[in-house]
């Protein structure tokens, strides 16, 4: 009898504690297959459609599935709309004019929204963007873990606080990431996403005059990329120029490759927070200068550190809700 109550009480253990690290409800690969057999081609076909109205799209709708999980998970917070009475993520400082690619997820939605109402989540939604987005730049493909359910809330101070801002070295990158459970191999590999995409001056012009206040510029950066940036960023910058866009890759901007690594060895990467890793001695340059003679483990690497940042708790089960509008959620907020 003690031991059968005993197997029982493990038994009901093994069933309800199975969400203490991942949830019971886990993401999986086939989660609308029943419900929503179309959703991942509907969202591959808007992804192509925006590539082909703009080169940077792409680029723009990956990021946005970093500043969503990196922020209270997985979970669409990024998406919600500023309104009177509330103030979402779109307006925190790493956000407020830099994120873009909105029109594109409504697009999707909407589409959705007509083959298989109220179904596929704008967290799922931003997570197989982000893989179509890579390997329509010609990245490789990997499977969408699925089944991320719609936040109910945004936090613009968690927004501020767990981005790594632009200037940062590798100690505060490597603790940014960790602060959401991936390592410091996740951070140098997931950072190759900017092989593709843009930043405004207001990003980097600190190391073109400035670098970490000694008024000089970055002793690390290659004189002749010294001289176009600053030429594009001048020092008294006007409201105008400060957005004015430089190439994360000077390279090849929409080409999804291991550049970006060979770029940054020699002294041409964009932010201070790339060329840090390979400037600062240690782990992170050693994976720069395995990416950068290694395209296939570079694409490799990418793909599995991505599964990973997909993960970042996920909303399941029963929490949150699928948004019919990704901007609002059900009830309005
Ligand atoms: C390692 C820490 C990171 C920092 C400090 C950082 C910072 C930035 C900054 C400052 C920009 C330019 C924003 C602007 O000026 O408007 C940018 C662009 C971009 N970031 Fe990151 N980022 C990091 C990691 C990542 C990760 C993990 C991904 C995706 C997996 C990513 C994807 C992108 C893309 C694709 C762009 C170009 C977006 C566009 O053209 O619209 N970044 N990042
Ligand atoms: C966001 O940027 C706009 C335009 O650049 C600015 O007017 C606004 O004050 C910024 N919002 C916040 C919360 O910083
Ligand atoms: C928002 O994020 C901050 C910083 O991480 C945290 O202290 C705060 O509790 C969060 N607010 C809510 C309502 O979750
Ligand atoms: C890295 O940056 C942080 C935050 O700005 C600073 O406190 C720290 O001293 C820096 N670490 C190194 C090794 O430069
Ligand atoms: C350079 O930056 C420091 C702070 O980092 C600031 O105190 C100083 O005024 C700046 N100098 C110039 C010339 O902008």
């Amino acid at each position: 009898m003690k031991s059968i109550s005993a197997i029982c009480l493990l038994c009901c253990m093994l069933l309800s504690s199975c969400n203490l690290i991942h949830g019971c409800n886990k993401l999986k690969h086939n989660f609308y297959e029943e419900t929503c057999p179309n959703a991942e081609s509907i969202v591959l076909a808007g992804v192509k459609k925006a590539q082909h109205q703009e080169a940077r799209l792409p680029a723009s709708l990956l990021r946005l599935h970093f500043h969503d999980c990196f922020v209270q998970g997985c979970d669409a917070s990024i998406l919600l709309d500023d309104t009177t009475n509330f103030k979402g993520e779109k307006t925190s400082v790493p956000n407020n004019g830099s994120v873009r690619g909105f029109e594109v997820i409504d697009q999707i939605k909407s589409e959705l929204e007509k083959t298989c109402s109220g179904v596929v989540s704008c967290a799922d939604i931003l997570a197989i963007i982000a893989r179509d987005a890579v390997v329509l730049s010609g990245g490789k493909a990997w499977k969408v873990l699925l089944g991320r359910r719609d936040s109910l809330t945004a936090n613009r101070t968690a927004s501020n606080q767990f981005i790594p801002p632009p200037t940062s070295n590798v100690t505060t990158l490597i603790a940014k990431f960790k602060a959401v459970g991936l390592s410091a191999k996740d951070m140098v590999t997931l950072s190759g996403a900017h092989t593709i995409g843009q930043a405004r001056c207001t990003s980097f012009s600190q190391r073109l005059y400035n670098q970490s206040g000694t008024a000089k510029p970055d002793p690390t950066i290659n004189k002749g990329f010294l001289q176009s940036l600053q030429q594009l960023c001048p020092q008294a910058a006007s409201a105008g120029s400060s957005n004015f866009l430089a190439p994360l890759d000077l390279r090849t901007p929409t080409h999804f490759d291991n550049r970006y690594y060979l770029n940054l060895q020699a002294g041409k990467g964009l932010l201070n927070s790339d060329e840090v890793l390979y400037t600062t001695p240690g782990f992170t340059r050693k994976y720069v200068t395995k990416y950068g003679c290694d395209q296939e483990e570079f694409l490799d690497s990418f793909r599995k550190s991505m599964i990973k940042m997909g993960n970042i708790k996920p909303l399941t089960g029963k929490k949150g809700e699928i948004r019919h509008n990704c901007r609002f959620t059900n009830s309005g907020l």
